[in-house]
């Protein structure tokens, strides 16, 4: 087993642990590293906890990649995953963004964009990812070969679901079908990576992920296969694991 868990009884807690792994991680590479950093409610309390640690005595610098967006929404949308970022985390700390998908009319120029920078500069270095109920990882959903980069995709019926119930039709417009994406053998190549689970809706996918069979049909199994792994989950999240892989 190469991943590490590191439990969490409620959500303050789990901001506070995932903030000391990701703060010990950033500290760990010898110039200010860069990071996928992921949306959605999962990492909110991290992100809270994250704010709080920089202004009570500072953080170690990084730059922020970003790991998926949704294609169609105007650059102002309140929905877009880069506006949700800002508001959350880069405006409060002042982070630089090294990568951003712009939500534009020409998704092929940006992962033109995009892989040329992966083959000048490297990619990403650390990896903060999310789990969806499908075992998505991104937007990586089902089916998604480990072999693929960045990318345009459709978006399944459960994301779809999943995502729009927060989502006011008449505040937000229509839901957006399609996304740009980093791909698997994109987060494969960072160093190290933390994923981030919250509630025990993600039980289930979180065990098939971590211990079941490894394949494109749950995009997340990739994390057996790679080195120097934390998870980061709430007694929910963790409850469908056993209790020697959690507390091990
Ligand atoms: P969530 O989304 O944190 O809102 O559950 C996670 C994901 O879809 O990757």
């Amino acid at each position: 087993m190469k991943y590490t868990v590191v439990p969490a009884l409620n959500d303050e807690e789990f901001g506070q642990k995932a903030a000391d792994v990701f703060i010990k991680a950033i500290e760990g590479f010898q110039s200010p590293p860069s990071v996928i950093l992921p949306t959605g409610d999962t990492p909110l309390p991290f992100y809270d906890s994250l704010v709080d640690r920089a202004k009570a005595s500072g953080l170690s610098e990084f730059y922020y990649c970003q790991l998926d967006e949704y294609l169609g929404l105007h650059a102002g949308h309140e929905k877009l995953f880069i506006n949700q970022m800002k508001k959350n985390l880069l405006d409060p700390l002042n982070i630089r963004v090294r990568l951003a998908f712009e939500s534009a009319a020409n998704p092929g120029h940006m992962i033109d964009n995009v892989i040329s920078r992966f083959s000048y500069a490297g990619h990403p270095d650390l990896a903060v990812i999310g789990i969806g109920g499908n075992g998505h990882v991104g937007f990586n959903e089902p089916g998604s070969a480990f072999e693929d980069g960045v990318r345009v995709v459709t978006l399944s019926e459960q994301t779809i679901y999943d995502n729009s119930q927060n989502w006011d039709l008449a505040q937000h417009g229509e839901f957006p079908t399609r996304a740009i994406t980093l791909g698997i053998s994109d987060l494969k190549k960072a160093r190290q990576t933390i994923l981030l689970v919250r509630g025990e809706k993600k039980a289930n996918i979180l065990a098939r992920a971590l211990t079941g069979p490894i394949g494109p049909s749950v995009p997340a199994s990739y994390l057996q296969e790679q080195q120097n792994v934390t998870v980061v989950a709430d007694m929910g999240a963790l409850s469908q694991m056993s209790p020697d892989i959690v507390f091990k």
